[in-house]
Order: C-alpha cells, then sequence, then structure tokens
C-alpha cells in the first residue's frame, strides 16, 4: 500500500491495526472531526449489516445496505470536494491521492452499487466491507494525521467551505441508532474475524 511521502507524516501508518485516531489532536479540526464522525456512522452501519447478515435477516440487511449505501456516496463526495483536491494542490501526493481515488471508485463499483435484488448479494458483502474498513483506517491513521500537519488555516477554510456545498452525512442522519466509536467496534470485528 502506498504510504505519504516521507517526512511530512508520523510514523503511524498502521492501516487496520488500531481501532480508531485518538493519538492526536486531528479531530479538534472541525472539517477532520465532520469526515471522522462521518467513518464512526459508516462503521455503525457496517456492524449493523454484518449483524444482518449474520442472522440471515435478509430485509433488514437490504435496508440497512441502502442506509449504508446512501451515507457512504455522501461521504465520498465531500472528500472529493475538500480534503483531497486541498491535498491535491500540494506536491508530493500524486501516488497516494491516486490510491486513495481508486478505492473510491472501488467503493462506488462495489458497496454502493450493489443490489439486493441480485441473487447472491448477501455473499459479496464481506469482502467489501473489509475492503472499505481498510480504506477507513488508512484515512484515519495517515491521511488525516498527514492533513492536520500540511493543510494551513487558509486550506482548512477552503475545505470547509467545500464542505458546504457538498453537504454530507449530517442531513443524513434522522433517526440513526449510531453512537461514538460504533467504527471501532467494527474495525475491532474486522481485526478479530481476520
Ligand atoms: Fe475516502
Ligand atoms: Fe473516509
Amino acid at each position: 500500500m502506498t504510504a505519504v511521502p516521507a517526512g511530512t507524516v508520523p510514523a503511524r501508518g498502521v492501516t487496520g491495526t488500531k481501532p480508531m485516531c485518538d493519538y492526536c489532536d486531528c479531530r479538534d479540526l472541525a472539517p477532520i472531526r465532520a469526515l471522522s464522525d462521518d467513518h464512526d456512522r459508516i462503521g455503525s452501519l457496517m456492524a449493523r449489516l454484518r449483524g444482518h447478515l449474520a442472522s440471515r435477516e435478509d430485509a433488514g440487511a437490504a435496508a440497512v445496505l441502502a442506509e449504508l449505501q446512501g451515507a457512504l456516496a455522501s461521504h465520498l463526495a465531500r472528500e472529493e470536494a475538500g480534503i483531497l483536491p486541498e491535498l491535491a494542490r500540494r506536491t508530493g501526493f500524486t501516488d497516494y491521492l491516486d490510491q486513495l481515488a481508486a478505492e473510491h471508485a472501488s467503493a462506488r463499483a462495489g458497496l454502493i452499487a450493489l443490489d439486493p435484488a441480485e441473487p447472491g448479494w448477501e455473499a459479496r458483502v464481506p469482502a467489501m466491507l473489509d475492503e472499505l474498513v481498510e480504506h477507513i483506517n488508512l484515512e484515519e491513521y495517515d491521511l488525516f494525521p498527514a492533513s492536520r500537519m500540511i493543510i494551513d488555516d487558509a486550506g482548512w477554510a477552503r475545505v470547509a467551505a467545500a464542505y458546504g456545498n457538498v453537504g454530507g452525512g449530517d442531513g443524513d442522519r434522522s433517526g440513526s441508532r449510531d453512537a461514538p466509536g460504533a467504527r471501532a467496534a467494527e474495525a475491532s470485528g474486522r481485526r478479530a474475524t481476520g
């Protein structure tokens, strides 16, 4: 997996090995906190989806999948409108940003495009969720800390403005049963199962 360019990020590139990013102050920045809150919500939905599938509750699984698809689509749009293009204004991140873009494309072609009307859709979900966990962990432990160090105040203002233009997960949260740290539960479950 491509790393952030050497010297630009603390040595915490530990994708998939830590439950959540509480080791630096990047969540103190509102634009990062908003994305990280999205990750919490997405993690909660992933855990619920795994639970429904494990219980063979197909209708419940399909309903949660739809909620997850909406939350994820909004979240990807926010990242692609704000933090990612802001990093692209700087040199040295081309490969890293290309990797993130490819992972977003994979999520759109896979999880977001998944149709519960198709026979056997349930069997495809676990690998897709595992892939998404890896992507979220990369952002939490590489992208966000690096961005905290690299993007200046003017850049964060541009990111925040872009979020406002795109909207995002906040508008999708009515009726949510999410709780802070839900992503940690999902990540922990991911580690426990492989
Ligand atoms: Fe992303
Ligand atoms: Fe993300």
